[in-house]
């Protein structure tokens, strides 16, 4: 009898941390039953009801159900080849970096000119599965961020008042056997931002080192969605690039060593897909199917001219 009170009153407990209310929002891999009360991605809109609204990110992009749309031409960086200084700052969430100085995105269909805040990521663990978005079901081991604000605004908050306020660039990457020594210095300042709360300085990073050659950016998907952290603002022209950056298995494992507030690994710290409800992703005109296309047609009309010949 006494064991079976003890075991009511253990299981009573138990429930009870499992269901308490602590304020905080945090991923999945957070929510521990009996460690941790934090607010996971399921009721991230008991943090901010915006998370449970209708055109939430991140999505699985469904790459047969994407619209060929020619405006989407290649996008135009100004100030993205410059070096500068920053703070790389480990927030409890993720691993942050702002922009000091002037750097914009424009032309791709934005019809307006962005300007760069801040860059940040999501990963998996020891480079296992980590990106937000997912094409055709597939998540890539991690995605960066690249936070823009529409020019005419004068901070990120007043952006993210309008529904086209905030462009983000969206890169994932791919694990390669050999390390990419454009990501060294970066990677290597991660080892002083361990701590949930710690930053350090970084001094001669680009954005254009750290994104592919703009060659390899003509092919992307556009779609109208939300920032995928609370508030979960439905403020951002979202802009996903499709050829993945390349990083070691070393490189990506790196970023598994920081630590969330509360001393846990950082990892898995990415939002589950959201249901696309009716939203168009459109996606840029493909030269590798142009090409092809030229291809094709270039047989079709031969093989007519050959059978009026014949
Ligand atoms: C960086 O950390 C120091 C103390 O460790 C703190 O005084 C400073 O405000 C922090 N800077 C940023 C940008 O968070
Ligand atoms: C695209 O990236 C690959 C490797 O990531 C590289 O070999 C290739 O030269 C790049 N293409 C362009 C057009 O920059
Ligand atoms: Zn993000």
């Amino acid at each position: 009898m006494q064991a079976l009170i003890s075991s009511v009153l253990l299981l009573a407990s138990i429930l009870k941390i499992c269901t308490s209310s602590e304020s905080d929002w945090c991923y999945q891999t957070q929510v521990e039953c009996g460690s941790s009360s934090c607010k996971g991605p399921d009721v991230w809109h008991e943090v901010n009801e915006q998370c449970s609204k209708s055109r939430q990110s991140p999505i699985n992009i469904v790459t047969k159900k994407t619209k060929l749309n020619h405006l989407l031409t290649p996008l135009k960086f100004t100030g993205y080849q410059e070096a500068f200084r920053s703070t790389l700052k480990n927030n409890g969430h993720s691993v942050t970096i702002t922009v000091p100085h002037v750097a914009t995105v424009s032309e791709g269909n934005l019809l307006n000119t962005y300007r760069a805040v801040q860059f940040h990521f999501h990963w998996g663990k020891d480079g296992g599965p980590g990106s937000e978005h997912t094409v055709d079901g597939e998540q890539y081991p991690m995605e960066m961020h690249i936070v823009h604000m529409r020019q005419d605004f004068k901070n990120l908050d007043a952006a993210l008042g309008d529904p086209t306020g905030v462009a983000v660039l969206g890169f994932f990457y791919e694990e390669s056997a050999s390390s990419n020594r454009k990501y060294d210095g970066f990677i290597e300042a991660l080892k002083n931002v361990v701590e949930s709360g710690s930053n350090t300085t970084i001094d001669g990073i680009s954005l254009s080192n750290l994104i592919p050659s703009e060659g390899n950016m003509t092919n992307y998907y556009r779609y109208s969605g939300s920032l995928t952290t609370p508030s979960c603002t439905e403020a951002v022209v979202w802009t996903v690039f499709e050829n993945p950056i390349p990083l070691s298995h070393d490189q990506l494992s790196a970023f598994s060593k920081l630590k969330f507030h509360g001393g846990k690994s950082m990892v898995k710290t990415f939002r589950p897909v959201q249901p696309r409800k009716g939203r168009v992703v459109y996606r840029s005109g493909s030269s590798v199917l142009l090409a092809s296309f030229t291809l094709l047609l270039l047989c079709v009309t031969s093989a007519l001219g050959l059978s009026q010949f014949n």
